[in-house]
């Protein structure tokens, strides 16, 4: 039985975001074949984890690429409000606690092409605890065998074990940097947690760049503003 669900993206990340997120795409398809699924963290919340994990998501199944959206942060999910979710949805932590029994009935078709998701679910008390079932491997083993990519979205590891749990079935994980935000010996820290996790750092996303502030990237921005202004005129004009 094939369920759908209607994603709402209000919000336009524009022409240098739109860029970077290929670039992102781009070079986790480098990673190799054996790196399909993908855990997405941080030090701290509001990085900006779960934008990435959606777009990126989104970008995959542009490509072509059967795509999962796995949404792991059980504590704090964002996905029914932020993407305008009307409808009563079941998600991975009434899996994992056993009240659902097939996977089937948690997977959702959205209107993104090759992109599927899975919700969190309503916030359990236990998260990691629900995470560390062996349920959780055998679900992340069966749907490897389906999809080409699984994007797993995560509660910041900064004082949550939560992440270095589900990356014991991940192939790799992406750390999520907000400039200016955590510290070297922070990121240091959780990248050695995920490696004892058996989950190797396959690289990090430098997130909220104040492209203004900052000269290296203010200088890239220049060189690519008349695109920018180029997209929004070619926009207008689609309108009318
Ligand atoms: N590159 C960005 N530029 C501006 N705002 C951003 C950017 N990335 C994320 N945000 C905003 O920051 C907030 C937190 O993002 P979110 O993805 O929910 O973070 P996390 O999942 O790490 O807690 C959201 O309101 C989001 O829209
Ligand atoms: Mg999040």
């Amino acid at each position: 039985m094939d369920q759908r669900i209607l994603l709402v993206d209000g919000k336009k990340g524009g022409y240098l975001y739109g860029e970077a997120l290929k670039t992102l795409r781009t070079n986790l398809q480098f990673c190799g074949p054996q790196i399909r699924a993908v855990l997405l963290t941080s030090c701290f919340p509001d990085e900006g984890k779960s934008d990435i994990a959606f777009h990126l998501a989104v970008e995959l199944g542009k490509a072509g690429k059967r795509t999962l959206l796995l949404d792991a942060d059980i504590r704090k999910s964002v996905y029914l409000t932020r993407y305008m979710v009307s409808s009563e949805v079941s998600g991975l932590s009434q899996f994992l606690s056993g009240q659902i029994k097939s996977l089937e009935q948690i997977v959702y078709q959205t209107n993104y092409a090759n992109m599927d998701i899975i919700f969190s679910g309503p916030t359990a008390p236990n998260p990691s605890e629900l995470l560390g079932q062996k349920l959780f491997r055998d679900m992340m083993a069966v749907l490897k065998k389906q999809y080409d990519y699984i994007l797993v979205d995560t509660p910041p590891m900064g004082n949550l074990i939560d992440a270095a749990i589900a990356g014991q079935s991940c192939d790799g994980a992406l750390l999520v940097v907000e400039s200016g935000k955590a510290s070297y010996k922070a990121e240091q820290k959780i990248k050695a947690q995920l490696e004892k996790s058996g989950c190797h750092v396959l690289g990090a996303v430098l997130n909220k760049v104040d492209i203004q502030q900052n000269r290296y990237y203010s200088s890239y921005y220049r060189k690519y503003k008349e695109y920018d202004s180029y997209e929004e005129a070619a926009e207008s004009g689609a309108q009318e």
